[in-house]
């Protein structure tokens, strides 16, 4: 049965005892935000599709249209979660009635995806916690759950260990994914816990002058491989929130404006990308691309980010870097030509300020 039925079917049952859904939530399912091309999450989870369709093609299976009303075995109990853990309390879930809840993450899809005989997949969608209320947390926020299954002929051939292998390539893999959407940004690893994954890390990027999560991740406990059937296999499972990152990737000031329906917000996306690549001397550094940030700053309308998005010496030892920058507008969607006079205007500055070589 569809998504929408499932929604009708819940509003119908809006009055169990146990249903602690307000109107403003129960009104934000079947939005599917991350479905809509040219809103951020949209734009995210493409671009994401992206990286994977380039990196590994054909190989990922991507669902968005999963229904976030799941039963508690889903959430909770297939993928391990404890009896006692407080995230099954109604204070911290949304319960449908006693044996049904809105996910709480997009993980309550693993086990019936590996069941059904999935072994790389993506799976977008909302989930919902009861959460305080901020500029960075909403009750309704969007996953990915990303999952690779290996066979033993996997890790055989590298000479590592099953759980190795398996971590390595995932943090490969999500490495990769962070280079992607954020370019030459620091980054590092923490060991965390997660009842599902063993051992379980986390990758925090530094932003604005801080270490910031952006991912959960680790390789998934053997318990939920075989009783999908698996015995044999390993797998590696990851959960990026994808408003952390657009936040970040977009600079929005605040995790509310994803649901704006004003104009103003929601005419901005995509940005309009330029690049500009040039020959840089030994007197450039970190603090240039500062110098560059800062002057990006001073124009009339404000980009969203600038990113270096390639990188390389050539025979000579002249080194070159492309920078890609994203630029917005506040009132309308950015007239292409609009944009090249200014790219032009920066260009300039950024030859007499940064004193490096356009090419
Ligand atoms: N489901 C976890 C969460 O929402 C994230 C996660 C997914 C971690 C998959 C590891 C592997 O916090």
């Amino acid at each position: 049965i569809g998504t929408k039925v499932i929604i009708a079917y819940a509003e119908i049952v809006r009055d169990d005892p146990t249903n602690n859904i307000p109107d403003t939530i129960f009104a934000k399912l079947g939005m599917q935000l991350h479905r809509r091309n040219q809103h951020p999450l949209g734009i995210l989870k493409n671009a994401i599709y992206d990286y994977f369709d380039t990196n590994y093609p054909d190989k990922f299976d991507k669902f968005d249209d999963l229904c976030p009303i799941v039963s508690v075995r889903q959430n909770f109990d297939e993928v391990l979660v404890p009896a006692d853990h407080v995230s099954r309390s109604y204070n911290d879930t949304y319960y449908v009635d006693s044996q049904t809840v809105l996910r709480c993450h997009t993980s309550a899809h693993q086990a019936e995806l590996l069941r059904n005989g999935y072994t790389h997949f993506l799976d977008t969608g909302d989930v919902y916690r009861r959460d305080s209320i901020d500029s960075t947390h909403y009750p309704v926020f969007h996953q990915m759950e990303g999952v690779g299954v290996f066979a033993p002929n996997d890790w055989e051939a590298s000479g590592t260990d099953a759980t190795s292998h398996a971590a390595e390539a995932l943090k490969k893999c999500l490495e990769g994914l962070a280079q992607h959407l954020f370019g030459g940004v620091e980054m590092r690893w923490v060991d965390t816990y997660f009842p599902f994954t063993s051992p379980s890390f986390e990758l925090e990027i530094y932003f604005q002058d801080q270490w910031m999560e952006v991912l959960g991740c680790g390789v998934t406990e053997q318990e939920i491989l075989k009783r999908s059937g698996r015995t044999d296999n390993v797998a590696w499972a990851f959960c990026l929130g994808l408003e952390r990152l657009a936040i970040v990737l977009f600079d929005i000031p605040d995790i509310r404006l994803f649901w704006s329906t004003d104009e103003r917000f929601t005419s901005q996306y995509p940005p309009c990308y330029k690049d500009m690549s040039f020959w840089i001397r030994d007197s450039f550094t970190e603090n240039s691309v500062k110098l560059l940030e800062e002057l990006l700053e001073t124009l009339p309308r404000r980009y969203v980010h600038v990113k270096l998005i390639d990188n390389f010496t050539n025979k000579k030892g002249m080194t070159s870097h492309c920078y890609r920058i994203a630029y917005r507008s506040m009132e309308r969607s950015l007239m292409d030509e609009e944009i090249n006079d200014l790219q032009w205007k920066v260009r300039e500055q950024v030859e007499n300020k940064l004193k490096v070589v356009l090419r």
